[in-house]
């Protein structure tokens, strides 16, 4: 009940079983999953409870990035995010501080090391997703040698989550096909070219002022890689949120909810509230309702939604409320996330009084952006090694803009080498810039007075750059400004004497659903409307009466499904034809699948006022706690680290950090002022015997070496 066991783009694969041990009771689970998705599959959504004030831990970010989702493996902690089961794992809970491991006195005393293997290569590469892929292919061509290292176990990075379609240009980036398909692309694309090598599960740790990397192979295994030159393409990271509940199990970051909900096939939500309405909390939830998750509402606090205005469309139009103009207040429960308290803000960014609203709900999703994980790159140009960044690690955009990056670093690391590969095409340096663009203004949407025929309406009304609808056109009647992918298309009713013929491609190929077709041949009056679905098939039946919708959500009447086609060549897209009066058959765009009352209110607010927001999730240290002390007049964050030991627990500073400079700003601190913690050169939490090669079979010094 737990899993995902149907899913309109993903397939779902049937797996071995595999038993394994929780607080001594033995589960199930599938082969080849994480601790963490076999845990939640088997409802288990808490792993522990914090030593300090006996709060419940669960997992925050499921990257490898919190430490949240510690677990006891064999009496080992490990981040049950990232560590795979094995069969008959026996796994503990961590509960208060956990007790130190006996010591066998003979083996401790005299403990077995091995040597530390060193790597030699051209090129290394931090990260195995989009931009990372995307400049080893280009390497790859070259016949450069190179070596991609990857923390988790498959190949793709953030594409493996991603269902829809791509955005951008077809080809530049693959628009229009959908994130998961293009990292299958790209991985069999890297695989094909002998001078790559890929390592899986090939954790980075440091880069050291010898200009080596340590990478720790399946968790065991340490090497030191001394590439000569350094591709970071490590991605990003969630922000964080301080607000009261804001680490209650059943609070994560988007991409932890998109893993498990599309990587894992897990169903770790029955009722989820989003607070974020950028493209990634936007498309988060579009991916829950397609793994049949209820979405309560969404609380965005500036006026506009960030994203891309086709995402906050289609969202809508399912049925889900968007609240602009709002905040979250709490987190409410006591183990877990029960309800979410949000309230109108001014504008100033205040919750506005009497305001407040409490919905019920069993996750709260944060999805308020990104920082680059940048670390690695920053280290390696301190200790002069040649190193590069794409991706998020270089600026955060949309994944069509890493592949890009990643296809003209791979290009710059080759010239790097010695490589002749001419110039850089200015062409590329404009793609790049185009792809990197935020959403641009948006124009009232313009709809055809036409009222005969056949013809598509774009609903498509905001800059955003995508093309993929003028590419299929067999007739090429959908046109988009020569020079700017950016600019909004348009249909031409005939080109070279031909007009459109009712093919529905443009449809089906749009990534922002934003193209339907409206057919007035068989019936002036009563005309047929395509509008495209990325759900099972079996959602809707021929008969169903459905509330369709204009472009923003808004219901335009109660209309019968007339046809619900399922072919291969719209790749998994769904095309519903309705027959609808000709008063607003044009103004169709959607279909409500959500209906209301899911996202009713409940009848009283939920105030929280037992605790304080979050800041450290590792030591528990308040915001409260922290604003003390800045209002003291502390600027140092070495101060506040040694006064209430935050940013010292297991994420190694990573959660904290950006909410500790947030907190400084709110207290009107400058930038400028405040002291930032020194950044030492190992950004992952490990057993430090790893260092020395602890669990070798010879005795270090022993002669035998
Ligand atoms: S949830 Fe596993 S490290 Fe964050």
């Amino acid at each position: 009940m737990f899993r995902v066991t149907r899913h309109p783009i993903l397939p779902t694969p049937t797996r071995t079983e595999i038993p394994f041990f929780w607080g001594g009771r033995e589960l199930r689970a599938q082969s080849g999953e994480t601790i963490s998705a076999a845990l939640f599959a088997n409802g288990v959504r808490i792993f522990g409870h914090h030593p300090k004030d006996g709060a419940a831990q669960g997992i925050f970010c499921a990257n490898g990035q919190c430490s949240q989702c510690l677990v006891l493996a064999e009496g080992v902690p490990v981040k049950s995010c990232m560590e795979l089961l094995r069969p008959g794992l026996h796994i503990e809970p961590v509960e208060g501080l956990p007790a130190l491991p006996g010591v066998n006195a003979a083996e401790e005393l005299s403990p077995l090391f091995k040597d530390i293997e060193e790597v030699r290569v051209p090129v290394l590469i931090i990260g195995g997703g989009p931009a990372g892929l995307s400049a080893a292919i280009e390497l790859g061509k070259l016949g450069v040698e190179a070596l991609i290292v990857d923390d988790k176990h498959r190949l793709g990075g953030k594409l493996v989550l991603q269902t829809h379609r791509f955005f951008g240009s077809i080809e530049a980036v693959y628009a229009g096909t959908r994130g998961i398909d293009i990292a299958t692309r790209l991985e069999s694309d890297v695989r094909s070219f002998p001078s790559l090598r890929v390592w899986l599960q090939a954790a980075a740790l440091a880069v050291y002022s010898d200009r080596k990397v340590g990478v720790l192979l399946e968790g065991r295994r340490y090497l030191l890689v001394a590439p000569e030159v350094l591709l970071v393409a490590a991605g990003a990271r969630e922000k964080n949120l301080a607000f009261p509940g804001n680490t209650l199990p059943g609070v994560y970051g988007a991409g932890a909810f998109q893993t498990l909900v599309n990587r894992d096939l897990i169903k770790p939500t029955g009722r989820l509230f989003i607070v974020g309405g950028g493209n990634v909390g936007l498309i988060a939830g579009y991916h829950a309702l397609q793994a049949g998750i209820s979405v309560i509402g969404l609380v965005e606090v500036m006026p506009e939604c960030g994203g891309y205005k086709v995402h906050r469309d289609k969202l809508a139009r399912l049925g889900v409320p968007i609240y602009t103009s709002h905040t979250v207040l709490s987190a409410n429960g006591t183990e877990r996330v029960e309800s979410v308290t949000v309230a109108r803000v001014d504008e100033r960014f205040r919750p506005v009084a009497g305001t407040e609203r409490s919905y019920a709900c069993d996750t709260l999703l944060i999805a308020v952006g990104l920082d680059p994980v940048s670390e690695f790159y920053e280290k390696a140009r301190e200790f002069g090694l040649k190193a590069f960044a794409a991706g998020d690690a270089e600026e955060i955009a949309e994944a069509s803009a890493a592949i890009f990056s990643g296809k003209i670093r791979g290009l710059e690391i080759a010239r790097a080498l010695g490589v002749d590969v001419g110039e850089i095409s200015q062409e590329w340096w404009r793609t790049a810039e185009v792809l990197k663009s935020k959403p641009g203004k948006t124009v009232p949407e313009i709809v055809p007075s036409a009222e005969s025929g056949v013809f598509p309406v774009l609903h498509c009304n905001q800059e955003i750059p995508c093309d993929p609808c003028t590419a299929v056109c067999p007739n090429e009647l959908i046109q988009i400004g020569e020079t700017d992918i950016r600019m909004l298309p348009a249909f031409l009713a005939n080109k070279n004497g031909k007009g459109c013929s009712g093919c529905e491609r443009c449809v089906a190929i749009c990534p922002g659903l934003a193209i339907t077709m409206v057919d007035y041949r068989k019936d002036p009056e009563f005309p047929t409307v395509a509008i495209p679905l990325e759900f099972l098939k079996e959602t809707l039946q021929v008969g169903d009466r459905v509330t369709v919708e204009d472009t923003e959500g808004q219901a335009l009447g109660r209309v019968e499904v007339s046809s619900v086609k399922a072919i291969k060549a719209n790749d998994r897209t769904v095309i519903v034809k309705v027959r609808a009066p000709k008063e607003y058959a044009k103004k169709i765009a959607g279909i409500r699948l959500q209906p209301e009352s899911e996202s009713d209110p409940l009848e009283r607010y939920v105030e929280r006022t037992d605790d304080d927001s979050i800041v450290c999730r590792c030591e528990r240290v308040t915001a409260g706690e922290i604003r003390k002390i800045i209002r003291a007049g502390s600027r140092d964050i070495n101060e506040i680290k040694a006064l209430t030991r935050t940013s010292m627990g297991s994420c190694g500073a990573k959660t904290c950090t950006p909410l500790i400079h947030r907190l400084f700003r709110e207290e009107g601190v400058p930038e400028s002022e405040i002291v930032d913690q020194p950044k030492r050169p190992l950004f992952l939490e490990v057993p430090l015997g790893v260092f020395a090669g602890l669990g070798g079979e010879k005795k270090k010094g022993s002669g035998d070496e």
